[in-house]
């Protein structure tokens, strides 16, 4: 029998093809949704209002301004720390595009730093080999959930008077020596994208820590309309609005908000099930040729947001993008998280950047495979994962 004719019969069945990053969603965001739709009040008002309050008492922060996703909340943040063209923004080569895409927005230059090969997360000795005159912010990302290394960037940025922008989109939860992720820096990004640890379908959150930093956030949010204009239809009467900066259209609806109030509650249930999940993969995977995630350093807590496995064709005998296509072929969905930035074309055409000189974060990118780890998943659907996991890496190592 041919090799792939022995390891064809799927794991599960096309009709339950399990999709990579479905979200958990319950009875009391429908109904909250329900209740907005019924409001006649869709756009952005009083749910939103909640949600930014109860985000920022989540994190203990100062000033929270929703917004219509993660990259919206990294262009406004890093308009808002006043770059000039020609200044550098130092950010990790493992990210997704959009990190690097809202500094070039910003009209200021992307500097990439290669990652640690253990943690993924940003190299602070790379950082600070990379720092120039007209360096001027740190923008690291809190990778899977793991928090980078905010000792050392923030005596960096200290030292040097870099402003830091902290990527969060996958670090809800997270949380370094007792202080949370995105109230290390000046502003903290955060996305609610539809796999996110915590929803909203699209949609994202600036933490700032200065008053005067959230204020031009939120008007910039909005056209650049002055304070409050979201009230101009309520029934405190009609208000005029001024149009005191040219901003743009990243402002966050009520059906959106609708969600996250309510799955922003169960944050922490959630974030225990994906440990739970997470325990069973380190087990299940434990004696196969692969390499799984580092342990969470301690004095942290991990965000659990990706499960990634590095799949080594020299020790597992298949490759990565054929495994990915063996997974699928079991009808379980999986992500790359993230072929590195120099990888693709636009970088290279513009910014002359080459896979070759991030030699980590090319390699993760090359080797790399996110399962399924959603609070959304049932235990036969880890074990569905498992088996397939299990199956595809003895049948070719
Ligand atoms: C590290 C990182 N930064 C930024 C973003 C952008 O988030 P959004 O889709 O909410 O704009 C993502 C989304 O996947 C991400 O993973």
């Amino acid at each position: 029998m041919s090799r792939k004719r022995r390891n064809s019969r799927p794991v599960r069945s096309k009709e339950h093809f399990l999709v990579f990053g479905a979200p958990a969603i319950e009875d009391a965001e429908i109904d909250e949704v329900v209740a907005s739709l019924k409001s006649g009040w869709l756009g952005t008002g009083p749910k939103v209002a909640k949600f930014e309050r109860d985000f920022a008492a989540y994190k203990g922060a100062p000033h929270a301004i929703a917004v219509n996703s993660c990259t919206a909340a990294l262009h406004l943040s890093l308009l808002a720390a006043n770059l000039q063209p020609g200044d550098e923004v130092l950010t990790t080569a493992l990210t997704f595009c959009s990190t690097v895409n809202a500094i070039i927005h910003s009209g200021a230059t992307p500097v990439l730093a290669d990652v640690e090969p253990e943690t993924m997360n940003i190299d602070p000795a790379q950082v600070e080999a990379k720092i120039t005159s007209k360096t001027k912010v740190i923008l690291p990302v809190h990778f899977a959930g793991r928090p980078c290394n905010m000792d050392v960037l923030s005596k960096i940025a200290e030292h040097y008077g870099l402003k830091v922008i902290e990527d969060c989109a996958h670090a809800i939860e997270t949380e370094y020596k007792g202080g949370k992720a995105g109230t290390f820096g000046d502003f903290g990004c955060f996305s609610f994208y539809v796999t996110k640890n915590v929803i909203t379908g699209e949609g994202g959150m600036v933490l700032a820590r200065r008053e005067d930093d959230a204020a031009s956030i939120k008007i910039l949010a909005l056209h650049g309309m002055s304070k409050d204009a979201w009230k101009r239809f309520s029934d405190e009467g009609y208000k005029h609005y001024y149009v005191v900066g040219c901003g743009f259209k990243y402002n966050m609806m009520d059906l959106q908000a609708a969600i996250g109030i309510h799955q922003l509650k169960r944050a922490d249930r959630s974030w225990n099930r994906r440990r739970e999940i997470w325990n069973l993969y380190n087990q299940a995977f434990a004696d196969l040729p692969l390499k799984l995630p580092a342990e969470p350093e301690p004095e942290t807590r991990h965000g659990y947001h990706l499960y990634t496995i590095l799949v080594d064709e020299a020790k597992t005998g298949i490759s990565r993008d054929d495994f990915l296509s063996a997974m699928t072929a079991h009808n379980i969905g999986v992500g790359v998280h993230y072929l590195s930035i120099p990888e693709h074309p636009f970088y290279q055409q513009t910014l002359g950047w080459k896979p070759v000189d991030f030699p980590k974060a090319k390699r993760i990118g090359r080797q790399t495979v996110s399962l399924p780890l959603s609070a959304q998943l049932s235990d036969e659907d880890v074990g569905d994962v498992i088996e397939a996991v299990v199956r595809i890496i003895k049948y070719y190592s």
